[in-house]
Formats: structure tokens, C-alpha cells, sequence
């Protein structure tokens, strides 16, 4: 008795330990809700589609949206500082579906500007993706700011932020 009790101890548990380890990963990462699929409602989709980015994509105007994104914005706080949805908040809320990966250049070819801007601007229904201008938040200028700088996560993979 004393023997097999041993080697569950030593031979086992080992075993059953790292399952548990293992399955907590996998309960504790939502998954994405399907990234290709618009978020605007169908009836204003096209009208929304043609909506553009006032703001140039320049060195300077990217560098402003960062700070927007990581600072007074609180993007970063669920859409992670290097953009992949893994955010704080979002890990500890275990948000699901997941905020946005904004890494995934799928996901850019899939939307225009107008589709990013229309979703900061009244949040994504169902998510945890809220409102993100108006009072007390960013204004709509900072918004395209921000849109800019994500924009450019793609080419961010596997480099260092600056
Ligand atoms: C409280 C957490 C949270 C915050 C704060 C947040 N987001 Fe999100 N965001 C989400 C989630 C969750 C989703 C995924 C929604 C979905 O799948 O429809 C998302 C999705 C998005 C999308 C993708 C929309 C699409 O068309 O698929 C954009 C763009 C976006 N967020 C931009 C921002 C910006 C910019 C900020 C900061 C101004 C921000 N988010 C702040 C949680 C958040």
C-alpha cells in the first residue's frame, strides 16, 4: 500500500499536475469572435466604408497615436501594448470574446477606416468593446490618431517597440 501510494506520489502526480496546468491555459484565453466578419450594422456598412482617415500616416502622427493608445486612451489596457488583445484587463477580466489582435494583417485588409472609426465611436454590441469618445474620453480627432497608429501593428511584428 505504502509502496503504490509512493509511486503516485512520484511518478504520477508530476502527471497530473501539469495537466492541470495545462487545461488552466486553456480556460483562462478566450478566443477571438471571427475578425473578418464587419462589425457595422449591414444598413449603414457601405456608407460607413468610405468614411477616411483625415490624419497622414506620418512618423510624427503615428508616434501620437502610440501615446494616445498607451496613455490617456487605455486601449492598451485590454488591446495590449503590442496589440494582440492580451491586455490587463483582459486577462484578468478573462474577456470573451478577446479584444481585437491588431497584429493579424488579415484583419486590416478586412476593414476600412470608416469600420475602425464607426466602432471607437459606439463600441462593439455584445463585447466588451465599448464607446470609446465623447466626454471624459478621446474626441474623434484623437480617434483617427489612434486608428493611424494601429494601422501600423502589422509591420510592428517580431520587432521591437520603440
Ligand atoms: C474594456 C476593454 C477594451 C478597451 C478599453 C478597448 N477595447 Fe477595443 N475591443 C475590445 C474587445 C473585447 C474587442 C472585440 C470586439 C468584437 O469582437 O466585436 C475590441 C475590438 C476593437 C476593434 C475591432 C473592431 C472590428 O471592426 O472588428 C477596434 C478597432 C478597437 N477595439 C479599437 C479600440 C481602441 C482604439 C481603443 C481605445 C480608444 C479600444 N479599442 C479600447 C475591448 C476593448
Amino acid at each position: 500500500m505504502f509502496v503504490r501510494r509512493m509511486y503516485f506520489v512520484n511518478c504520477l502526480l508530476p502527471f497530473v499536475f501539469i495537466g492541470f496546468l495545462i487545461s488552466g491555459v486553456f480556460w483562462s484565453s478566450a478566443a477571438e469572435r471571427d475578425p473578418l466578419q464587419p462589425r457595422v450594422p449591414l444598413t449603414l456598412l457601405d456608407e460607413v466604408k468610405t468614411i477616411t482617415n483625415p490624419i497622414h500616416s506620418t512618423q510624427e502622427n503615428i508616434q501620437r497615436g502610440k501615446e494616445l493608445f498607451e496613455g490617456i486612451a487605455i486601449c492598451s489596457q485590454c488591446h495590449g501594448v503590442g496589440g494582440k488583445g492580451d491586455g490587463a484587463v483582459a486577462v484578468n477580466r478573462g474577456l470573451d470574446p478577446s479584444p481585437r489582435d491588431f497584429t493579424n494583417v488579415e484583419f486590416h485588409k478586412a476593414r476600412t477606416d470608416g469600420e475602425l472609426f464607426w466602432v471607437i465611436n459606439n463600441g462593439s454590441p455584445g463585447t466588451a468593446m465599448p464607446k470609446m469618445t465623447g466626454p471624459g474620453m478621446i474626441n474623434e480627432e484623437q480617434a483617427w490618431y489612434v486608428i493611424t497608429y494601429i494601422r501600423t501593428f502589422p509591420q510592428r511584428e517580431g520587432e521591437t517597440m520603440p
